[in-house]
């Protein structure tokens, strides 16, 4: 396979350990986001060989192939109500914002003879998953009442599909919903949830409320990204992932199509000519927005089901057919890119 994804494993070991040994510092366990590696088991056992003592997948099938693996597992994205029995076989953890999928979960929980940790999520801006505040204590003290589960904590999600940013407002918001859950229903919740590798950034000012004592991070650990600010935490590695193509064609060509459209458009043939590539990577890998050039003077252009094409006239290097390209991958690249059975994962 000419198409090549080469994972750094020292950096990637090397993003965890700073990462958890700055949230230790501030009385903070990490559950490792693993999904970004799409059920890579060589990947995802040498971080539970390393260090990584609770991992987090959002498929159960993932959890599924990793039954072996000595570590305390997370479902992250709840439980589907259709999958409750294999979350509670193969989840030790989930966090949950319905009812049903608490009942469900506790059903096959008695039933197994187990005992499932919830985490009720409760939602605080991002419109994700999550219970508004005037649900959460229902939903608490109706997770108490049932015999399979035991209340683990209470969570959060930001800085998804709305960026919304972990802040003093917010997270205040969390830590005082865990004092009363606590105050009201009379418990101690071992954990309180508060997010994900956004929160990276108040972990390093230490602005983080003292009552947030978890989070799950993924994307730092994997691309030393601090998600939604689009910086390195201090001493990440961004070199995990590199992945390489090859170039088919090089060819001088006009800077715009020509022709005539289906709508009867006519398109005429522009002056100049501009150096273009075809290059081995196509939307069934990945996506053409989510790669990063290492030479910054690659342009892409446009995207193909199985190629891309690169504007390369302002490079340096006289790239020909054969000479492959190295990228960076913004996180979505880095999920579809270890998917892709075209793509051969180099793991050094
Ligand atoms: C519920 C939940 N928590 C945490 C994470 C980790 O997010 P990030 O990769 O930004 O650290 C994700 C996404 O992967 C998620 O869906």
């Amino acid at each position: 396979m000419s198409t090549k994804l080469t994972i750094d494993t020292n950096a990637l070991l090397h993003n965890m350990r700073v990462i958890k040994d700055l949230a230790e510092k501030k009385n903070v366990s990490v559950s490792v986001v693993t999904k970004g590696l799409v059920g890579n088991e060589a990947l995802v056992r040498l971080l539970t060989e390393n260090g990584a003592v609770s991992i987090c997948e959002s498929h159960i099938e993932n959890l599924i192939k990793f039954e072996n693996l000595h570590v305390e597992k997370w479902l992250i994205r709840s439980p589907l109500l259709s999958e409750a029995d294999e979350v509670v076989r193969f989840a030790d953890v989930s966090l949950v914002s319905e009812r049903e999928a608490l009942k469900k979960l506790s059903a096959f929980a008695e039933a197994m003879g187990k005992t499932h940790k919830a985490v009720i999520m409760l939602e605080l801006g991002e419109l994700r998953e999550g219970c508004m505040p005037e649900e959460l204590i229902p939903l608490c003290e109706y997770c108490l009442s049932l015999p399979g589960l035991t209340l683990h904590g209470i969570g959060t999600h930001l800085s998804s599909i709305n960026e919304i940013v972990p802040d003093e407002s917010n997270m205040t918001a969390l830590a005082d919903a865990a004092t009363e859950v606590e105050d009201k229903l009379n418990i101690k919740l071992p954990l309180v949830s508060g997010g994900s590798s956004s929160a990276v950034k108040m972990l390093s000012e230490n602005t983080l409320p003292a009552r947030i004592n978890h989070l799950r991070i993924g994307e730092a650990i994997l691309l030393g990204n601090v998600v939604c600010y689009d910086v390195p935490f201090e001493g990440a590695r961004a070199d995990v992932f590199s992945l390489t193509a090859e170039i088919i064609e090089v060819k001088e060509k006009p800077p715009a199509p020509w022709g005539e459209l289906a709508d009867g458009t006519i398109l005429n043939k522009d002056s100049g000519l501009r150096k273009r590539a075809l290059v081995a990577i196509g939307k069934q890998d990945v996506f053409s927005k989510y790669l990063i050039p290492e030479d910054p003077d690659i342009e892409i252009v446009g995207d193909t089901s199985d190629c891309f094409i690169a504007d390369l006239t302002e490079c340096q290097k006289p790239y020909k057919p054969g000479d492959t390209l190295s990228f960076r991958l913004k996180y979505n690249g880095l999920v579809s890119a270890m998917a892709s059975d075209y793509i051969e994962k180099v793991i050094i």
